[in-house]
């Protein structure tokens, strides 16, 4: 790791890559987070994209108060990945709350399994989630890292004529992909419990509120086709974004310590976890999700 020089009263940010990712050391989240620190925790946020906070300790009441700074919580459409005790608790885990290993042949299982493949976070909302904040309860020794994309480098990285041909183009986004693209659901008859969500449109550029900056807004799990193109050449084209994009000269991978806080900013980041044995292995992550300002501007 290299010292960038954020120092902020006793603050400190260290780069963890080159393009995305930093770890803050000096924020407790256990205690409620003063004015001060919030704004350099969110200054940091902002130009690192991801945020790594290590050793943190927290219950889910106090991840819970530290989201909520940052703005209102989302409920997950799936009811089972839900936390029966604070339903703004997603549970991202092959262990059930009675501490048991999740059967593959369950449709929680599976839907899980969908966070193998790259996405990002409530792309299927109108409104897409504005940032995700992940602690690490129980993690893997073998596989399970996180993988994280920085989506304003994949598109700067773009040739002109790529820039020029997918500029004004929208993407339809659905829930439901997500559901009859993976493999063990689609055939299923009963395949879960989830909040009835619509199909809806985002532009393939957006523009970062905050920062101003022209990202590529993909979320492969959730993308249908592109509107108005016929359906090969849009499955042409966005998978064709979606290589270039998740190139490892973009991408942060996470090796999980426990207890672990990772934040990442939806609005201009893409990720998936990379496969371990969840037939055997515990993986136990919570998440809450923070509901986005607005719908992604188009560039
Ligand atoms: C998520 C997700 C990441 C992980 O929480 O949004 O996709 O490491 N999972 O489990
Ligand atoms: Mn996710």
């Amino acid at each position: 790791m290299t010292q960038t020089g954020a120092v902020s009263g006793s603050i400190r940010a260290e780069k963890r890559h080159p393009l995305i990712g930093a770890t803050v050391h000096g924020v407790d989240l256990r205690e409620p987070l003063d004015s001060a620190t919030l704004k350099t925790v969110h200054a940091l946020w902002m130009e690192h994209l991801l945020l790594v906070f290590p050793g943190q300790r927290i219950s889910d009441e106090q991840h819970i108060a530290f989201g909520e700074r940052f703005g209102s919580l989302e409920i997950h459409p799936s009811v089972a990945h839900r936390s029966s005790r604070n339903a703004a608790i997603y549970r991202v885990s092959n262990v059930d709350e009675a501490g048991n290993i999740v059967p593959p042949t369950d449709s929680a299982w599976q839907y899980l399994n969908q966070s193998w493949r790259w996405h990002t976070d409530s792309s299927f909302r109108e409104i897409p989630s504005m940032g995700s904040i992940l602690h690490g309860i129980e993690i893997t020794s073998e596989g399970g890292n996180t993988l994280f994309a920085n989506m304003y480098a994949a598109y700067d990285a773009l040739l002109p004529d790529m820039k020029s041909r997918i500029a004004g183009l929208w993407v339809i986004h659905a829930h439901d992909y997500i559901i009859r693209t993976a493999p063990e659901l689609a055939a299923k008859k009963d395949r879960g419990t989830y909040d009835d969500l619509p199909p809806v449109r985002h532009p393939l550029v957006r523009v970062h509120p905050v920062t101003g900056r022209k990202s590529l807004f993909l979320s492969p799990h959730t993308m249908v086709t592109i509107e108005g193109m016929p359906e090969t050449e849009a499955r042409a084209l966005l998978d064709e974004l979606i290589a270039h994009a998740t190139d490892e000269k973009f991408v942060y991978r996470h090796v999980w310590a426990p207890d672990d806080v990772i934040m990442w900013d939806n609005r201009c980041t893409m990720h998936s976890v990379e496969p371990f044995d969840n037939r055997r292995t515990r993986r136990i992550m919570h998440r809450v999700t923070l509901v986005g300002e607005g719908a992604p501007v188009p560039a």
